[in-house]
């Protein structure tokens, strides 16, 4: 944990999906899926990795009571700065692993939105999983974000390929191989679409939808950053429409698994 704290204590979390057009896209299409499978207004939501408070601010502007939690001080301190704090239910710090802090069900929603692929232990995926549950109240929505195992190796590729030094590339590429191997990346694990998609067979959930929220954009970054307010439009209507795809979503590199509690 010590690792994951450390990261995103020097990290601006709080610009990572506003610093470009691209990065934005993963903002409307994760927006465009919460609205269309949860209805927001009164409804009480635990937002349990909240990193900054992107996605737990909007949702109660748009009526929903959202308390906040997220591991690293610094991000729930950011969210206890932010001039709409007020509009959130509560703020914590604290893990997903525990959420003894509150009752079973307590929530009609639950968002592990940064968890499930900051834990490279498969035992500390299940009792994160299992807490979520245990605090969401039967028939409310549960809701995953995952990373791929192909971003990962995607990632560690492009690295590679900009390295100009050919020791320092081959040092990479030796990485990318490991990372391919046990789907891990410094402190990044990567699910196979089987993995995300087995959820429903582990837990008491239906499964809702798995949709891609960020497709192959390390490929294209450049070129949407660089789109016409018209043609980003269209290129956000198009992934929109297609992000719930099997196809899409195969190849995406960071998706959610919505799924609804069944007991
Ligand atoms: C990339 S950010 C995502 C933030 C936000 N949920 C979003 O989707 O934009 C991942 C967040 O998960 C948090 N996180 C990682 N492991 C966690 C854990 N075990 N419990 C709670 N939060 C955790 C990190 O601190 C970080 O803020």
């Amino acid at each position: 944990m010590n690792d994951i704290i450390s990261y995103y204590t020097n990290y601006a979390e709080e610009d990572r999906l506003f610093s470009s057009r691209c990065q934005y896209s993963e903002f409307l299409v994760t927006m465009h899926l919460l609205r269309k499978y949860i209805s927001l207004e009164n409804s009480n939501i635990l937002d349990c990795c909240a990193g900054t408070g992107a996605y737990a601010f909007s949702l109660a502007k748009e009526g929903a009571s959202v308390t906040a939690g997220d591991l690293v001080p610094v991000n729930t301190e950011k969210m206890k700065q932010h001039p709409n704090a007020s509009l959130l239910k509560e703020i914590y710090t604290g893990s997903a692993l525990d959420l003894s802090r509150f009752a079973d069900d307590s929530f009609d929603v639950v968002l592990c939105m940064g968890a499930l692929y900051h834990l490279l232990d498969a035992k500390d995926r299940d009792i994160c999983i299992r807490e979520c549950l245990r605090v969401l109240r039967p028939d409310g929505i549960l809701v995953c974000a995952w990373e791929s195992h192909l971003s990962l190796a995607l990632g560690r590729h492009l690295i590679a390929i900009r390295q100009t030094d050919s020791a320092l590339r081959r040092k990479v590429l030796q990485d990318l191989d490991d990372c391919c191997k046990t789907q891990i990346r410094d402190i990044f694990y990567g699910m196979t679409p089987e993995e995300v998609e087995s959820i429903a067979e582990h837990y008491p959930v239906e499964r809702v939808t798995n949709a891609s929220t960020y497709a192959a954009l390390y490929l294209v970054s450049t070129f949407v950053d660089d789109y016409t307010d018209d043609e980003y439009n269209e290129y956000i209507r198009c992934l929109i429409e297609t992000c719930e795809d099997d196809l899409a979503v195969k190849y995406a590199m960071h998706g959610l698994y919505i799924c609804r509690k069944t007991v």
